[in-house]
């Protein structure tokens, strides 16, 4: 999603905000664009890559300053065009800035500001913005922002400078992610860290409604009403080596082999050195109320609802509590009923996906307990939660979440465990479980180890448009995010859904040669998998299986099998969907396609 760089300082901002852009491309973006003040204010603007501004930005060379903002857009306003990237003017004050987030009511400002004679030159909801606080600026540029934000309803990060005051840069934010970096005599502003640890490892968060004026001998912090407010700062610990590629062609590809390390991570100093119980320090102030909860809401979207639709699985199984799972986007609107002893878990990667966050806020204003299974530390999410469990799987560049997901599962295992043990698990069964969750790195490592023949099964599948995958139990919600994966980077038309469904309609789907992936490994369900395996061989459709190792009879059911060691049922998800990513992978490579970049998404989904 859009990305917001800004710098003011002594160095000359102008590679340092191309450097910071690079940084955030991962993110997704359509356009770029980037200002400095340097006497004047010069504004240059490209749509596609940041390579493109870059280049634009050499045949320039009449320019330097040491304030800037740039952006990365991704459209949700006003078509992809040079006009509507960002940065915005206005056109009365010499305003100029970069905005993250929707202004919801745009259009009432839009008129009122025609009213007053004001010309707009783009479709978008930002120019309105700039126009406002352009409007109210009477030589205080941290005063008409604050007077403007007042006035706005919705989301926003914003970077604003002035052409009449070449000494400050002002930032705000509600609802979307933003963070200063504070250096020696400079600071740089950004959506995300990784933009930042280049340059200083100490940082602050914006909370929502704050405003921070930054002039290069110091800052200030308050809120749109102007009270005064006292950053938290904290010490960023992102290593930029993780974020680059080594040997690797694509993040994606990197994150799906780096699994194995990134659980040994998520299990370390989890399990007590005996091996019968977990310790979850993050839980510890809340875990009566944990034991005695009487019913779990887990919410989160895309990838991260997998894993928790998993999650909800392994609750009620191991742990014993009914649960549920829940898109944030319909739990925030929804009126839900949250009852003494409900404990609402938020998942997700970025700690930043709106929807979750507003699911999360309404959750807590109902009284529940809110829990976070987070990645990013220092998160939006992490911060807004009472407690939460860290996914420690590392910076997830890639938009298509791989490990992301795998430490997810990870983690809820870990909680329905922590949780079964204290409310009625025995020891024995408990040790048992833990030793088959320590396993699971190293028998990913061999599920990794057949790349190359997940490689060749997928080439022969690759040039088809429609594909299911089918799995059943634990391995329904894997089935989901197999067929979400490859959408999503291959663009092949892929649906997942729970095998016995298949009969209720998708099957008139199945003609000759269709790939149907079926998971159907070794477990409580697997005779009723062959049978809905058949189904769809009777009809045409080639069975693509994910098999348990040892497993002779699923040779004679599927045209290809992927194997998996053999691992108990409830963790099964982790190891089966790695051949899942894999294929996804390399179908999107077999057709060409930008694998880190894919078409209309983006890494984080930070408005509605
Ligand atoms: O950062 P989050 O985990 O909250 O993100 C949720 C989804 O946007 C994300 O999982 C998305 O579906 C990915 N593109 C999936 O690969």
């Amino acid at each position: 999603m859009c990305g917001i760089v800004a710098y003011i300082g002594r160095k000359p901002a102008r590679e340092l905000l191309i450097e910071g852009l690079r940084r955030l491309e991962y993110r997704g973006y359509d356009s770029a664009g980037i200002a400095v003040l340097d006497g004047g204010l010069t504004v240059v603007r490209a749509v596609g890559r940041v390579s493109a501004l870059s280049d634009r930005l050499d045949k320039q060379t009449d320019f330097d300053g040491t304030l800037g903002i740039a952006h990365t857009r991704w459209a949700t306003h006003g078509t992809v065009t040079e006009a509507n990237a960002h940065p915005h003017r206005d056109d009365k004050a010499g305003i100029c800035l970069v905005h993250n987030g929707i202004i919801e009511n745009y259009t009432t400002l839009k008129r009122l500001l025609e009213d007053r004679g004001h010309r707009f030159v783009t479709e978008t909801d930002t120019e309105v913005l700039a126009m406002l606080i352009g409007e109210l600026y009477e030589g205080d540029l941290e005063a008409a922002v604050q007077g403007a934000l007042r006035e706005v309803t919705g989301a926003y990060a914003i970077a604003v400078i002035c052409e009449r005051e070449p000494d400050t840069l002002v930032v705000a934010r509600k609802g979307s992610p933003l963070m200063v970096g504070v250096g020696k005599d400079e600071y740089i502003v950004a959506s995300d860290p990784s933009a930042i640890v280049a340059h200083t490892t100490r940082a602050f968060p914006l909370e929502d409604y704050n405003v921070v004026r930054l002039r290069r001998d110091g800052i200030r912090t308050s809120t749109i009403d102007n009270t005064p407010v006292t950053p938290k700062m904290m010490q960023l610990e992102l290593d930029l080596e993780q974020a680059e590629l080594g040997q690797f062609q694509h993040f994606m590809q990197k994150e799906i082999f780096e699994q194995p390390a990134a659980l040994r991570n998520t299990i370390r100093g989890r399990i007590t050195p005996h091996g019968d119980s977990i310790v979850l320090g993050g839980l510890t102030r809340y875990s009566k109320e944990l034991v005695r909860a009487r019913r779990m809401i887990l919410t989160a979207q895309g990838t991260a609802l997998h894993a928790a639709m998993i999650g909800e699985y392994l609750l009620e199984d191991l742990a014993r509590i009914p649960t549920e799972v829940e898109y944030a986007s319909e739990f925030r609107y929804r009126n839900p009923i949250i009852e003494d002893g409900t404990v609402v878990i938020a998942v997700s990667q970025s700690g930043e996906t709106a929807d979750t966050l507003a699911a999360l806020a309404e959750a807590k204003d109902r009284g529940a307990l809110a829990l976070g299974v987070v990645n990013a530390v220092g998160s939006t999410m992490s911060r807004e939660t009472d407690a939460g469990v860290y996914l420690r799987v590392g910076p997830e560049i890639g938009v298509a979440s791989t490990k992301a997901f795998t430490g997810q599962v990870m983690v809820l295992a870990l909680l329905s465990l922590y949780l079964a043990r204290r409310r009625h698990m025995s020891r024995e069964r408990c040790e048992w479980m833990l030793a088959e969750l320590a396993s699971v790195p190293d028998k990913m490592e061999r599920v990794l180890e057949q790349a190359d023949h997940v490689r060749e099964v997928t080439l022969k599948y690759v040039e088809r448009e429609n594909w299911l995958f089918l799995g059943r139990g634990y391995n329904y919600p894997t089935a989901l995010e197999g067929a979400l994966k490859l959408k999503e980077i291959s663009y092949i038309h892929a649906e997942g859904m729970p095998a016995a469904e298949m009969k209720h309609g998708p099957i008139a789907l199945i003609d000759d040669g269709m790939p149907a992936v079926f998971i159907a490994t070794k477990g409580s369900q697997y005779d009723k998998v062959i049978n809905n395996i058949e189904e769809v061989r009777s009809r045409g459709g080639h069975v693509i299986a994910v098999a348990t190792e040892g497993d002779t009879e699923i040779a004679q059911h599927a045209r290809d099998v992927l194997y998996i060691p053999d691992i108990a049922e409830p963790l099964s998800p982790i190891l089966a969907v790695v051949p899942l990513q894999l294929m996804a992978y390399e179908a999107a490579v077999a057709r060409g396609h930008d694998v880190d970049r894919p078409r209309n998404l983006a890494k984080s989904v930070t408005v509605e």
